[in-house]
């Protein structure tokens, strides 16, 4: 999946990660391989449950190993990070991948000023001395954007906004220059204006340090903001990849124009209900045999054979481009055209 033929930063092939739980073997993520682009943004979009933060998780080496399997590849700028040590990890966390999550409350502790855990990863990595570490913080919190860093550089969490939260999680993902930035839902929980002021934000910081960013999102609209490159998860597998370009106007899966049946533009008129997936997100535990999405899929009938609910559909790639499903290219361009046109505008 490229967007140009760079050499990926990331490489994730045939990743699996299953759960073993009380109940049985949960497949997670199921077999997906990826690229990510150096200084490029991948945008993964999927319903809930559908193994976007498990993956994510699993390349950042933050599953449990005792109760976690996990196959595949990961290759970071060359390296294998499925067979490297726990120490290797917390070195290259920060250094050379980073991330931030939905809820910054949850990820910075309450019991320490901002300034002080950026400073500490920064002082973990580099060493620094506390000044270097204390001054650095304050650069890293005027470049996200926060006003008169001096002095909130010494505030605890709680006295600053959801919005400056969130710039200061940001800040310390960044603050050891990482080259892969993991972002997963971080502007879910906060207002539009400030949603969009995070999104900017990010958008600078990867035009002026070329970081590589996979952003996690349940929200095309947000994909259509910010990614350049986008993969498409159901069921823990990927169901379509392509450019974005390809991806929103072309779909070529008939999840993902679902999903953009789904999305409301600015166009839509308001009397004019939206065309909702029906169904919910399959189990895990016990997957729908052939196609995970077929008990859901309107199109299914329109394949022979029954073949929709027998025999899982490869993902089929060219150039980067790539579906997973039995319909023909052409019942496609039959059936798509109009749906498509209309739900991606
Ligand atoms: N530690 C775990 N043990 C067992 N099952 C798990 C574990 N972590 C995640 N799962 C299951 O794996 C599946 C994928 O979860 P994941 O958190 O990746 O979904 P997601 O796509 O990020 O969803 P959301 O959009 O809601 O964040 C879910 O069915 C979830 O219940
Ligand atoms: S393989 Fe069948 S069920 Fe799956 S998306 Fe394609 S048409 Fe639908
Ligand atoms: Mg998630």
């Amino acid at each position: 999946m490229t967007s140009t033929d760079q050499q990926p930063f990331l490489s994730v092939r045939d990743l699996k990660v299953h759960f073993s739980t009380e109940d049985g073997i949960v497949k997670a993520v199921d077999g997906l391989s990826f690229d990510v682009l150096k200084g490029k943004t991948l945008g993964i979009v999927g319903e809930s449950g559908s193994g976007k933060s498990v993956t994510n998780l699993a390349v950042l080496g933050l599953h449990d190993r005792d109760r976690t399997a996990i196959e595949g590849e990961i290759l970071l700028d060359g390296k294998e990070l499925l067979t490297a040590s726990e120490k290797e990890l917390e070195q290259l966390r920060g250094n050379k991948m980073s991330m931030i999550f939905q809820d910054a409350l949850a990820s910075l502790s309450p019991y320490h000023t901002v300034g002080k855990q950026i400073g500490e990863t920064y002082r973990k990595h580099t060493g620094c001395s506390k000044q270097e570490a204390r001054a650095r913080s304050i650069e890293m919190l005027k470049r996200v954007g926060i006003p008169q860093a001096e002095t909130r550089v010494d505030d605890y969490p709680h006295l600053f906004s959801g919005g400056m939260r969130q710039r200061a999680m940001i800040a310390m993902a960044l603050v050891c220059d990482p080259e892969l930035l993991i972002a997963d839902e971080p502007t879910t929980a906060l207002d539009v204006t400030v949603q969009a002021q995070i999104m900017d934000l990010l958008k600078d910081l990867q035009q002026e340090f070329g970081t590589a960013i996979i952003f996690i999102t349940h929200d095309l609209g947000v994909i259509a903001d910010i990614a350049d490159d986008v993969l498409v998860m159901y069921g823990g597998r990927c169901v379509e990849r392509g450019t974005k370009r390809e991806v929103l106007r072309s779909p070529q899966h008939p999840y993902t124009l679902g999903l953009l049946s789904s999305m409301p533009s600015l166009d839509h008129p308001v009397d004019v209900p939206l065309n909702p997936i029906p169904g919910s997100p399959p189990s895990l535990l016990n997957p729908p045999t052939g196609c995970r999405f077929h008990p859901r899929c309107t199109f299914a009938e329109k394949v022979e054979g029954g073949l929709c609910a027998t025999e899982q559909p490869p993902l089929q790639i060219t150039n980067g481009r790539g579906s997973a499903c039995h319909l023909t290219s052409a019942q496609r361009a039959e059936y798509f055209t109009d749906l498509a046109g209309s739900a991606a505008n």
